[in-house]
């Protein structure tokens, strides 16, 4: 495999050198017996995470909290309207309603908290954070969820973008060559594509060979004194049935932090994480002794093993799907791996923010 690294200098590894192994250097009389700071700071995230990661790397090294620290990284996505997996612009359901998935897990305090099926809030993992830190829960949906976020100050908003909006009446117009609604071609009427060269997703729409955009952000942190916090948030499965919930709001599926082991989060078909308890998996085979990038391929080989439907398989009897796992184990060491190669994810170490490539399974083709 390639190795593919890109760099992106970043102010973000101000922890870098802050690695003091235990009993590196003989304790001066009358100093602690014990120092705390163990590790250099990391963070993982998938690969739409770079600031996510830069971020909570620079807000730990500064002394933050964890959690607080990876939430700011992913509030950068879920804000972001150009971002069509996540919060703000994220692409709707079957209706055209953005529903928002999030879970949140804080390491030292052994917290949990998460929202699911959530509409008209930007940023679903602040409130995860709310139900971790201000009820005795760990999981609120719909509009209960809502009504839980407003009290607590959230604002409400359109998550609809012109864009996603867009995308959205297409796949709507071709969903059904009986139905009463126009694709572009019978109507002969086709928006131009934006400034940006943003074609609404035609390009794919217009194969529409049963692929449909799947995305979230997922991010995981170390600080210097070895405590870890994870976050997912996600628009989940694009075109969705109303009601559907991925893996990203499940802890133990799409998220999972054990402050004594490691943390993982997912990305991809959610259904298959469920299925394996997958980010759970990841952080046992962990504690079994496994590196982060074995327990991620272990943990995507049990995928593998559940997906017995002829629907989800290819030609190969593999999956038709993919799923990326990100972890990091309570050393700072960390990995990501993917069924298929191609994947990237994001990583801030050293000093440095970058892409590194995902371990595999299997190669892509075609
Ligand atoms: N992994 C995101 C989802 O399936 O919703």
């Amino acid at each position: 495999m390639t190795s593919r690294r890109d760099f992106l200098k970043t102010s973000a590894g101000v922890g870098v050198g802050a690695a003091v192994g235990l009993g590196s250097a003989e304790p001066l009389r009358g100093a602690p017996a014990v120092r705390r700071s163990v590790v250099s700071p990391v963070a993982v995230a998938s690969g739409n995470g770079l600031e996510a990661v830069a971020t909570a790397v620079r807000n730990v090294s500064e002394g933050g909290d964890t959690l607080d620290a990876v939430v700011q990284g992913v509030n950068i996505v879920e804000r972001d309207p150009g971002d069509s997996s996540v919060g703000f612009g994220g692409l709707p359901n079957l209706d055209g309603v953005v529903q928002l998935d999030s879970s949140v897990m804080h390491g030292p305090s052994r917290g949990a908290g998460a929202v699911a099926c959530l509409e008209g809030i930007k940023t679903p993992s602040r409130v995860a954070v709310d139900v971790m830190r201000y009820t005795d829960h760990v999981l609120l949906v719909g509009e209960g969820a809502q009504r839980f976020a407003v009290s607590m100050g959230h604002q409400l908003e359109d998550l609809l973008t012109e864009r996603s909006r867009r995308r959205w009446i297409e796949w709507r117009a071709r969903m059904s060559s009986s139905d009463d609604y126009l694709t572009p071609e019978e109507s002969g009427l086709r928006a131009p594509p934006f400034e940006d060269g943003d074609d609404y997703g035609l390009s794919l729409l217009d194969s529409h060979d049963g692929v449909r955009p799947l995305g979230t952000i997922n991010c995981n942190v170390i600080n210097a004194d070895g405590d870890l916090s994870g976050v997912t948030t996600t628009s989940g499965l694009s075109y969705k049935i109303p009601g559907r919930v991925g893996d990203s709001p499940i802890v133990g599926a799409g998220l999972y932090v054990d402050n004594d082991v490691g943390a993982c989060g997912s990305t991809g078909r959610g259904e298959a994480v469920i299925k394996t308890c997958g980010s759970h998996s990841v952080v046992e085979l962990m504690r079994g002794g496994m590196s982060p990038t074995d327990a991620c391929l272990e943990a995507l080989r049990r995928i593998v093993t559940f997906t017995t439907e002829d629907r989800l398989r290819n030609a190969e009897g593999r999956p038709s799907f993919n799923v990326n796992y990100y972890a990091i184990n309570k050393n700072g060491e960390y990995g990501g791996a993917a069924i298929y190669s191609g994947g990237r994810y994001a990583v801030c170490s050293d000093g440095e923010t970058r892409h590194d490539d995902l371990a595999y399974l299997f190669e892509r083709r075609g």
